[in-house]
């Protein structure tokens, strides 16, 4: 632990730039926070304007802030300027409000109940494998977004967006483009009618006429589908009052936003990662045909797919899509040796912990084998926080490691993805990390796959069509 160095603002790169300027920041977030780390160690200030915030790099300081003194905190300035989009949805509220709404939710994800959307997860993703043929081009990023939104849709809503997919899914990524200009996002209030705010209030418009179609069918037929949109809707306070339609509205676009796009992101980079690591494809493909053949895999399987889940928890080390988490302090107290005032910000970078080589062998390197074994138990709680920690740790933690995992193991076995040669594939730092321009790809379809194409389809989610 960092001792106190003396009563100041900690040391960090506004000293000697101009005060307002947000350049780096803007235009390379991954690369800014990573040079501070390399410059400044485990705590760095940072200044624009006068917001004050303490950029930390050490686990045991993370841990701090997000785990033991999390009551210190609230969210931090990017996740309190996007209110207009999550209103007071799980990811944004505060206080108790949060925590009512929290306990109301958990039990959509609790473990028994996650395991039964397993099917579904495997269904949806064997019916987006049947439109796609050998030596086809496609963009698996776009694949894995309108994928992923159908999962949370049917999953937690019962609703099949498939027809809303693609309205969604582009609204959807506009908010995410504007949301990656951080100097915007912070700086320019959402109800000034700049272009971009404009824009983003049509698509959040866009979005919430399908939520309110989806909660005013529910109402109308006053089906108990049993699924999380139910549970919220029938949930009563202390006082017998349910939720508002607005309520409801924020807690669904928050699950939509948080639940889709993330995970689509992992799997994303995981298939450009393994696009680009042959042996690690290699190996992923002996434990899918191996554990399963050539049969659809199942929420049973996933325990034997341990080599199919590294892949995913290493992806998530090196393209983490929450790339970074911010707080604000609430209150006076000290961190990590130095002052914390009421009101400063106080910001972890994942992006930067998970490839530090003080925990991580070459940490630039794909290997998904350094998670087998009694190795990964002896990092520090924090070198690795891809879904946060402490009481605001991600709700779909358990849902979005099932998900990627069986995703990964349906498509893997009939499909490998070749990069299109000179697509180049850019993270975008936005609220989430994903790829900018996509992730082209020609698809290949495994010749074990073809060998026995009478493949048995899991067809209990769709028992609707
Ligand atoms: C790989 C996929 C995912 C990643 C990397 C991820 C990451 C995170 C992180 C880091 C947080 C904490 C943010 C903070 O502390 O400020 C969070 C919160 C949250 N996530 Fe996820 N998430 C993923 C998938 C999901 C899924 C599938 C869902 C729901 C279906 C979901 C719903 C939420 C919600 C509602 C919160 C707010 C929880 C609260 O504050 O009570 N996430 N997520």
């Amino acid at each position: 632990m960092l001792r106190a160095a003396n009563n100041k603002f900690p040391p960090g790169p506004s000293d000697g730039i101009k005060r307002w300027s947000l350049g780096p920041l803007n235009n390379n977030p991954l690369e800014y926070f990573s040079m501070i780390a390399r410059r400044f160690g485990d705590v760095a200030g940072l200044r624009v304007l006068n917001f004050r915030s303490i950029f930390i790099n050490h686990p045991d300081t993370i841990e701090e802030v997000l785990v033991t003194n999390a009551r210190r905190y609230s969210k931090g300035r990017v996740l309190r300027a996007n209110r207009h989009v999550f209103g007071e949805g799980l990811l944004t509220s505060e206080g108790d409000f949060w925590l009512r709404q929290r306990r109301l939710v958990q039990p959509a994800f609790h473990r028994g109940r996650i395991a039964s959307y397993a099917a579904t997860m495997v269904a949806y993703a064997q019916r987006m494998l049947e439109g796609w043929r050998d030596g086809e081009e496609r963009d698996a990023h776009q694949e894995m977004m309108r994928l992923t939104l159908q999962i949370v849709g049917k999953t937690l809503f019962d609703a099949d967006v498939e027809r809303d997919a693609q309205e969604v899914g582009k609204s959807l990524e506009l908010l995410l483009e504007l949301g990656a200009n951080f100097r915007r996002t912070i700086f320019v209030p959402h109800w000034l009618p700049t272009p971009a705010n404009l824009r983003a209030k049509r698509e959040i418009a866009q979005i919430e006429s399908i939520l309110y179609r989806i909660i005013a069918e529910r109402r109308a037929s006053g089906h108990d589908a049993g699924d999380l949109l139910s549970m919220l809707l029938h949930a009563q306070d202390e006082d017998g009052s349910r939720m508002t339609d607005r309520q409801l509205r924020d807690e669904m676009i928050t699950l939509f936003l948080a639940g889709h796009e993330t995970t689509a992101s992992t799997l994303s980079w995981t298939w450009w990662l393994l696009a680009q690591n042959p042996q690690v494809e290699a190996q992923l493909h002996a434990e899918l045909d191996r554990v399963l053949g050539n049969r659809a895999p199942s929420l049973d399987d996933t325990a034997n797919l341990a080599y199919t889940g590294h892949v995913i928890t290493e992806a998530l080390r090196l393209y983490p899509p929450a790339w970074g988490t911010a707080r604000l302090a609430l209150e006076d107290h000290e961190l990590a040796g130095y002052p914390v005032k009421k009101g400063m910000g106080v910001v972890m970078a994942q992006w930067v912990v998970h490839r530090d080589p003080r925990w991580y062998d070459a940490p630039e390197e794909f290997r998904p084998e350094r998670w087998e074994g009694e190795a990964p138990k002896h990092l520090p709680r924090f070198a690795y926080f891809p879904f946060g920690g402490g009481p605001r740790q991600c709700i779909g933690n358990a849902f979005a490691l099932m998900e990627a995992q069986l995703v990964l193991a349906t498509v893997a076995q009939k499909f490998r993805m070749r990069l299109v040669p000179g697509h180049s594939v850019v993270p975008l730092a936005s609220i989430t990390l994903r790829p900018r321009h996509g992730v082209r790809v020609v698809l290949e379809a495994r010749r074990h796959a073809e060998e026995n194409a009478s493949v048995p389809m899991a067809k209990s989610a769709f028992a609707d069509d």
